[in-house]
């Protein structure tokens, strides 16, 4: 087991990636998440497979387990499934010396997170990721949100979980597709901050997206350190945090399409190609630095079926975010592969023409 401190002062924790963890999870948790009762907060998919053996682990260390089980998939980061969620605990009796423990990915994890932020005006929460994205990404760092129609993430808060638990065990029943959406954000977070990293993704793309675990193992630890260590340094995205959005801009557009609309993971990936071509234009990122960033992308993407890009509507959908100043758009810029920058200065229309080169990968 991998221990990875999230450095944060008066609310530290600790992120564990290892294998064979679930049936361990209550030991794993019980020092950190003091609670008699605890409410087990899953997905149905999630919960059809680890359910029984999240719960009996924490049994076993001494907790007595509620649950609740909500429907798979984005749609369950809702209003109503938030209030729901909000009413299972009430009905639970659950108060502030409970605790709520999240058992799936980042749906779960950022409704779950939520709900234990606001519940009573606070309950402690740990996370059980089960995706790659909750294990590098949605469980480490204390976001939580639901959607509201109007925008993704529009409602939600800072709250730290007290401990988090990544068995990589769990990602062997994960759906083939998403295996891309984790490594986008693990290329991402190399791309800003890790050139050892970023060489271990390039070297055997392949491994990476057949969910070769013991290729992945290293490769989430370190994600996990690094993604760990920008919350440390910046816990409420006044500065450095900002840099995780690089490619999401554009991505956040691409998804904006008003036909077939592409997965979160490839929308990044492409956001990554277009990021790279625009700092060329802008002549901030090498030629080479730039082809690596466009070849590991490119490596992805040409292994999984990609939905036409609308990019009429995903320049309206970036136009239209209150990210255009005066003709000029805030967006992180790489600068070299492991580092880069959150320019306010950037030309719409390089940011266009970036969008726009898109239409030949
Ligand atoms: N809070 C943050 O900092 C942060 C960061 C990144 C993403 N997010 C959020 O995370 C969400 C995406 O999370 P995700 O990619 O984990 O998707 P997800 O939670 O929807 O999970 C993807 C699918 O895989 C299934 N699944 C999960 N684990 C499984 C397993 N081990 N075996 C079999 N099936 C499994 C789920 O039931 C679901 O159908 C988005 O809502 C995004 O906004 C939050
Ligand atoms: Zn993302």
């Amino acid at each position: 087991v991998k221990s990875v401190r999230v450095e944060l002062a008066g609310a530290a924790y600790t992120v564990a990636v290892g294998r064979g963890l679930i049936d361990r999870a209550g030991a794993l948790l019980h020092a950190d998440l003091p609670a008699g009762r605890v409410l087990l907060v899953s997905d149905v998919q999630v919960a059809g497979l680890y359910f029984e053996r999240a719960a009996a682990a924490l049994r076993a260390a001494g907790y007595a387990v509620e649950s609740t089980v909500v429907p798979a998939g984005e749609q369950s980061k809702s209003l109503a499934s938030y209030g729901r969620l909000l009413e299972t605990m009430a009905r639970a009796r659950l108060d502030r010396a409970d605790a709520v423990v999240a058992l799936g990915g980042g749906v779960v994890s950022d409704l779950t997170g939520f709900a234990a932020a606001t519940y009573r005006r606070g309950l402690a929460w740990a996370v059980l990721p089960t995706t790659l994205v909750a294990m590098v990404d949605a469980g480490i760092g204390g976001k939580t949100a639901i959607n509201l129609p109007q925008g993704k993430n529009l409602v939600g808060c800072f709250h730290q979980p007290r401990a988090v638990v990544c068995d990589l065990d769990l990602l062997r029943t994960l759906p083939a597709e998403q295996w891309i959406e984790g490594l986008a954000e693990v290329a991402k977070i190399a791309i800003l901050l890790d050139p050892d990293l970023f060489a271990r993704l390039e070297a055997e793309p392949e491994r990476g997206l057949a969910g070769d675990l013991d290729y992945l193992e290293p490769i989430a630890v370190r994600a996990a350190e690094l993604k760990a260590a920008v919350v440390a340094r910046d816990p409420q995205e006044a500065g450095e945090r900002a840099l995780l959005n690089l490619g999401h801009t554009f991505a956040h557009g691409l998804e904006a399409a008003r036909g077939p609309r592409p997965a979160h993971g490839i929308a990044v990936l492409l956001g990554l190609i277009a990021a790279a071509r625009l700092a060329r234009a802008l002549e901030a990122l090498s030629m080479d630095d730039a082809r690596r960033i466009e070849a590991l992308a490119g490596a992805w993407l040409r292994r999984v079926p990609l939905p036409p890009l609308d990019l009429e509507r995903a320049w309206e959908a970036m136009g239209s975010d209150k990210k255009t100043v005066a003709g000029r758009m805030r967006l992180v810029v790489p600068r070299a592969i492991g580092r880069a920058e959150l320019r306010s200065d950037v030309a719409a229309d390089a940011a266009r023409a970036a969008l726009d080169s898109l239409a030949e990968l």
